[in-house]
């Protein structure tokens, strides 16, 4: 095979992954390989896998079934991300087209695999070094206004139904200066907000650069310091990590967006011991509770799972109560799947799959209400917009509020623009507004 001149990236999963992802084109740039705009057009294609839920390893299987071209010829094939991880050799074995498998922690090794697999040798790469990959990796190059920034990777809290431990490893938080150089940096190429991002990311610990221990909020005051950056946001975070500091820094960093994403998972206190959650329905409101006394309009989004195995109808019930309890602004909820390796997969009483529907069903029914009404509710009020995109009309441009609802309007400002908004429509999943007419001129 000879040596690949363009790839294509295809990323699946969480933003991780998409962060991942970007990585990986990134350093495949730097390598002197350009960009193709499809799979179909490329001599490198990456599929950069999830598997936290579904049958997300067959899918991978019939992805490299159609990368086949027409001519019986195919393209380099680099599986990567947590489905590598999880399976490892297992995947060359059954999909002997596959030449690179490289799992999330050593994906800085890409260019020396491609190039043994342009010599016909099969590379392999699921090593989990504590050494953090993040030194190997070329500078960022490319940067639209909104930019994510890996701070922390894996997760030590071991809930039964997750994977994450396996694929990602134990919880590491990548040092002060390399994040905030990276956010420097990512200043400078035009973002203006800047997504921390880990799996546990109010995990995150470290020395700032006087040598002091900080957490989450010192890195997001550190952030809030740099000129040029106007917006700041994090995710995914534990309601254990919730640190008082982090909940003041809500209350008192301008930049810090208000919208936060706190899973629970389920409403039931014995589920969530089940799950090994380690936290209780109590301690969750109590927590969004000194959330919203700090700042008041804060938006809450979380994370679902119904059918975990022995879950009755009452602790589904239980569930609908938290929702109505906290209100969110807007939440993921998914049935529960069953992950090889995984404590929860090996339980009794695994919940039949048309139980697990309807529950999803009433659930989702009950959030997409209450982001509707919390969406309803910003019709009236003047906000910022970050303007992000294009949108499908000629002059209209997409943007986000500080809630991370979608805007869309008509405008002349530009992508990257912060601009001043009235927003006069609602709809279940995005806002309609226009230009304060100052700006308009
Ligand atoms: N089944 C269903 N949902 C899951 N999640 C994680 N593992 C599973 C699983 N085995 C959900 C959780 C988590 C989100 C990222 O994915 O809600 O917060
Ligand atoms: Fe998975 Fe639980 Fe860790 Fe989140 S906290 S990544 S759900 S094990």
């Amino acid at each position: 095979m000879n040596s690949p001149r363009t790839f294509h990236v295809k990323s699946f999963g969480c933003q991780m992954n998409v962060y991942d992802g970007a990585r990986m084109a990134e350093l495949l740039e730097a390598e002197g390989l350009a960009a193709a705009p499809d799979a179909g057009a490329a001599d490198l294609v990456v599929l950069n896998t999830c598997h936290i839920r579904e049958k997300a390893a067959e899918k991978v299987y019939s992805d490299i079934g159609r990368l086949k071209r027409e001519d019986g010829s195919r393209p380099m094939i680099a599986v990567a991300g947590c489905v590598a991880q999880a399976e490892g050799a297992e995947i060359p074995r059954r999909a002997p087209s596959v030449d690179i498998v490289v799992g999330p922690q050593a994906y800085h090794r890409l260019p020396e695999m491609v190039a043994s697999a342009a010599r016909g040798e099969r590379a392999l790469d699921t090593d989990m070094p504590v050494q953090s990959k993040f030194g190997a990796l070329p500078a960022r190059r490319r940067q639209g206004p909104t930019a994510f920034l890996t701070v922390q990777e894996g997760c030590d809290k071991f809930c039964t139904y997750c994977v994450v431990p396996y694929t990602r490893g134990a919880e590491i938080s990548r040092p002060w200066a390399a994040i905030v150089d990276e956010a420097r940096a990512l200043i400078d190429m035009g973002a203006r907000e800047i997504t921390l991002l880990g799996q546990n990311v109010n995990a995150w610990q470290g020395e700032d650069d006087k040598g002091h221990a900080q957490g989450l909020d010192g890195l997001i005051r550190a952030l809030d310091a740099l000129p040029g950056l106007a917006r700041i946001r994090y995710t995914t975070s534990h309601p254990n990590d919730m640190t008082e500091g982090l909940i003041r820094a809500h209350g008192d960093v301008e930049k810090l967006m208000p919208f936060l994403h706190l899973p629970v998972q389920s409403g039931s206190d014995r589920i969530l011991k089940a799950m090994n959650r380690s936290h209780s329905t109590a301690s969750y409101l109590a927590v969004i509770e000194r959330v919203r006394a700090a700042r008041p309009d804060i938006a809450i989004s979380g994370d679902f799972i119904v059918g975990f195995p022995g879950e009755t109808q009452a602790e589904f019930q239980d569930t609908l109560e938290i929702v109505r309890a906290v209100n969110y602004a807007q939440a993921y909820s998914f049935k529960y799947s069953p992950r090889p390796g995984t404590p929860a997969a090996e339980m009794s009483d695994q919940i039949a799959p048309e139980v697990m529907d309807e529950r999803l069903q009433r659930l989702q029914a009950l959030l997409t209400e209450q982001q509707l009404r919390f969406n309803r509710a910003s019709v009236g009020k003047r906000t910022t917009v970050l303007l992000e995109r294009k949108g499908k009309r000629p002059g209209q441009l997409i943007g986000k509020s500080p809630w991370l609802q979608s805007v869309h309007l008509e405008t002349d400002a530009a992508i990257g623009d912060l601009v001043d908004v009235d927003i006069l429509s609602a709809g279940p999943n995005s806002l309609g507004g226009a230009p304060l007419m100052e700006q308009a001129a």
